[in-house]
């Protein structure tokens, strides 16, 4: 019976989720982010001063991720200077966003936009606990990995004034 089964993975993700929501006020005071399964991480301000790997990230494959549709699909939102022509414009035009925000920055807007703005669509690319309707292939992993937020991350600081297209 197909249609129980999916509704007893959602009624199992709305408990995780509610779990989730009790911890979140103490979680929130706390500088050092841990969560279930991933690397503990540490927000200073808008920022995620220290690299989440130790191997630095690559601009060439963050590239990679920020274009492919089933990893960071960022193009859905976002205009870059990159050559696919299907770029949209629900969030801000990033060809130029190196010359605006350090690599901290960018760091915690890719781990999770929500830190900065509650309300944003922007999905949370670093981050398992507090998300609703996960299916259970994705449960307990974020859509991307460390070195994949260090890779998006190297793009994303290489993309300063000239916007030439990579
Ligand atoms: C569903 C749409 C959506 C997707 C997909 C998306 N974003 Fe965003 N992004 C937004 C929106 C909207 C904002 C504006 C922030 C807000 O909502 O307050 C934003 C903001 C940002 C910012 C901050 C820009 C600034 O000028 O402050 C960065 C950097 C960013 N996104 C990078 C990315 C990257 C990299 C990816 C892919 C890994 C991505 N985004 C995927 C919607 C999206």
């Amino acid at each position: 019976m197909p249609s129980l089964k999916r509704a007893g993975a959602y009624a199992a993700g709305v408990v995780i989720a509610l779990s989730a929501g009790l911890f979140a006020a103490p979680l929130a005071m706390a500088a050092t982010v841990a969560e279930s399964g991933l690397p503990a991480f540490t927000i200073a301000g808008d920022t995620i001063p220290e690299p989440l790997t130790a191997q630095p990230g690559s601009a060439a494959a963050g590239k990679l991720v920020i274009e492919d549709r089933k990893l960071g699909n960022c193009l859905s939102c976002h205009a870059m200077a990159l050559p696919d022509e299907d770029q949209g414009n629900v969030g801000p035009d990033l060809h130029t966003v190196g010359s605006r925000l350090k690599p901290a920055q960018l760091r915690l807007r890719v781990v999770n936009m929500k830190d900065v703005d509650p309300l944003t669509i922007m999905p949370a690319y670093y981050r398992v606990d507090g998300l609703h309707d996960v299916s259970k292939a994705f449960a307990g992993k974020p859509i991307l990995t460390a070195q994949q937020i260090e890779d998006v991350v190297a793009f994303l600081s290489t993309s300063t004034t000239t916007g030439a297209v990579r």
